[in-house]
């Protein structure tokens, strides 16, 4: 997927679609996010969350992992700068490169697992989740096929679109959501929250790695 041809107009995209429904999944638990020390976000897109999150927690290290050059300088240009001195942007591919760190107590993907066939996500979420400290949550904004005919048959209307609509603009190889809700929990994480949202076709969940067991 190359996001540098729709980055300066992925934001308008999104709201025409949308309104400020994605806006409110990603920002769902930003609260939750205020204490983190070490934080990890992959795909960041265009910096809007990354800027809220600078806002509330004035102490995190942040990480930065994207592929397009076009959304790191946007996300970039967001960013007030006594927080930029703490967040490093990683221009690279999250499935191929190594992560830049090894121990992080937050870990943010905003529709971002959405971009991998289910092979891919499994490997990044198991790498991910190996990168997580116990006890540490991870933020996840996704779309879902919730259960119900009707709702179902919404949601798959928007995927079919979403998808289509990706693959033309960036090349997106993906055709279909991975099951990343199972493959987080095969992973070892609990999912601690949720909110669901347009007939349940967006959700916001915050996972978390159980702390490790106290031995006496
Ligand atoms: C659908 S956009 C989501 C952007 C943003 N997180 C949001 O909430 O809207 C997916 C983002 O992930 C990035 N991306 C896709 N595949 C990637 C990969 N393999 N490695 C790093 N970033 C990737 C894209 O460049 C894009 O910015």
């Amino acid at each position: 997927m190359n996001a540098d041809p729709i980055a300066a107009f992925y934001r308008w995209i999104e709201y025409a679609a949308f309104g400020k429904a994605l806006e409110r999944r990603r920002f769902a638990f930003l609260s939750r996010t205020a204490c983190a020390r070490r934080v990890l976000i992959l795909g960041e897109g265009d910096g809007r969350f990354l800027a809220r999150l600078a806002a509330i927690n004035d102490t995190a290290r942040v990480d930065v992992v994207e592929a397009s050059a076009a959304m790191i300088e946007l996300a970039r240009g967001r960013l007030p700068q006594p927080a930029a001195r703490r967040v490093r942007f990683h221009h690279q591919d999250a499935l191929r490169a190594p992560l830049p760190g090894d121990s992080y107590d937050l870990i943010v993907t905003h529709f971002f697992l959405d971009c991998f066939a289910a092979d891919d996500a499994a490997r990044m979420i198991a790498t991910l989740a190996a990168a997580l400290q116990p006890g540490g949550g991870w933020v996840v904004s996704e779309f879902q096929e919730p259960s119900g005919r009707l709702a179902r048959l919404h949601a798959r209307l928007w995927l079919f679109l979403m998808y289509t609509f990706f693959r033309l603009a960036t090349g997106l190889a993906a055709r279909e959501l991975p099951p990343y809700a199972a493959l987080l929990s095969r992973a070892g994480l609990v999912l601690e929250d949720q909110r669901q949202a347009r007939w349940g076709l967006m959700v916001s969940q915050i996972w978390r790695k159980p702390a490790a067991a106290n031995v006496p």
